[in-house]
């Protein structure tokens, strides 16, 4: 029996560099999989095919409309009845340098939050009043060091946010633990990309994180084996930042 057998996930940002790896680290463990996408159809199409209608279901939404979001909860729960894992993984991570003007500036906080803090609040309501109704499920979201530390100027509004996610997560575990709802915050440094980073990554003791080593963390928390580790954030740096 694998670790995830009889399991129904919500992977937002499904086709990108970590989520395609969560994906598939949850199909391999018996999950079936909700892939949410918004332009990456391409690889959410090879990614679904690669693991079959029966385990691996897309659904498009771009963060951006509220209702877009409901609409991709009430579609991941219509797939096979419900849902026991949201993973909130989808994340804008625009640059935008303090000193443009006021409109630019404003608009990339703006969508920022829209995309990054308000899409995965909104899941996470429907999330726990479906999880509280069903006697249990796992949030886990993906946050970042950045949450901790802060980050650059030109990303100022991306660490905001992600302290938001964290503590978003953070007051879940807290509220509804009795409820069997457990929530985990990932903390990751720099994750290899295919494409590289926005802005070069300094100098790393074990370079740049796989994304396979994120999404096999995940798939642990995802299993029910770390209950009482609910609330907590894990931070996979290489040791490039220890709190
Ligand atoms: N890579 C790192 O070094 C690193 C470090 C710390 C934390 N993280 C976090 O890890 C998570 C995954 O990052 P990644 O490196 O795998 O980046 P990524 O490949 O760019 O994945 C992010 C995904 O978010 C989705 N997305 C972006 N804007 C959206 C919108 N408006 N509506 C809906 N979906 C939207 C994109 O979907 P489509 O491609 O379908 O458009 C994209 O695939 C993010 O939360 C990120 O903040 C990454």
């Amino acid at each position: 029996m694998s670790e995830l057998d009889g399991r129904i996930a919500l992977v937002t940002g499904g086709a990108g560099g970590i989520g395609s790896a969560i994906v598939r680290e949850f199909a391999n463990a018996g999950a079936r999989v909700v892939l949410h996408y918004r332009e990456g159809t391409e690889r959410a199409r090879a990614l679904a095919e690669a693991l079959g209608p029966d385990r691996c279901h897309l659904v498009q939404a771009d963060f951006g409309s509220d209702e877009g979001v409901l609409e991709l909860w009430r579609r991941a729960v219509a797939w096979n009845g419900g849902i026991d894992i949201l993973v909130n993984n989808a994340a804008l991570h625009a640059r935008v340098d303090p000193e443009a003007d006021f409109d630019e500036w404003n608009a990339v906080w703006r969508r920022s939050f829209q995309v990054n803090v308000f899409a995965a609040a909104h899941l996470c309501r429907e999330a726990v009043a479906h999880f509280r109704a069903r006697g249990g499920g796992v949030v886990i979201s993906i946050s970042s060091q950045a949450a901790y530390k802060g980050s650059h100027a030109n990303f100022m509004h991306y660490a905001a946010a992600k302290a938001a996610l964290k503590a978003l997560t953070q007051s879940i575990a807290r509220a509804y633990a009795s409820d069997g709802v457990l929530a985990y915050v990932l903390a990751p440094g720099f994750v290899r990309r295919p494409e590289g980073h926005a802005s070069p990554p300094p100098e790393l003791p074990m370079g740049e994180a796989p994304a396979e080593e994120i999404a096999a963390f995940v798939r642990f928390l995802a299993s029910g084996n770390a209950r009482h580790a609910t609330g907590a954030t894990v931070d996979i740096t290489g040791a490039s930042y220890i709190r």
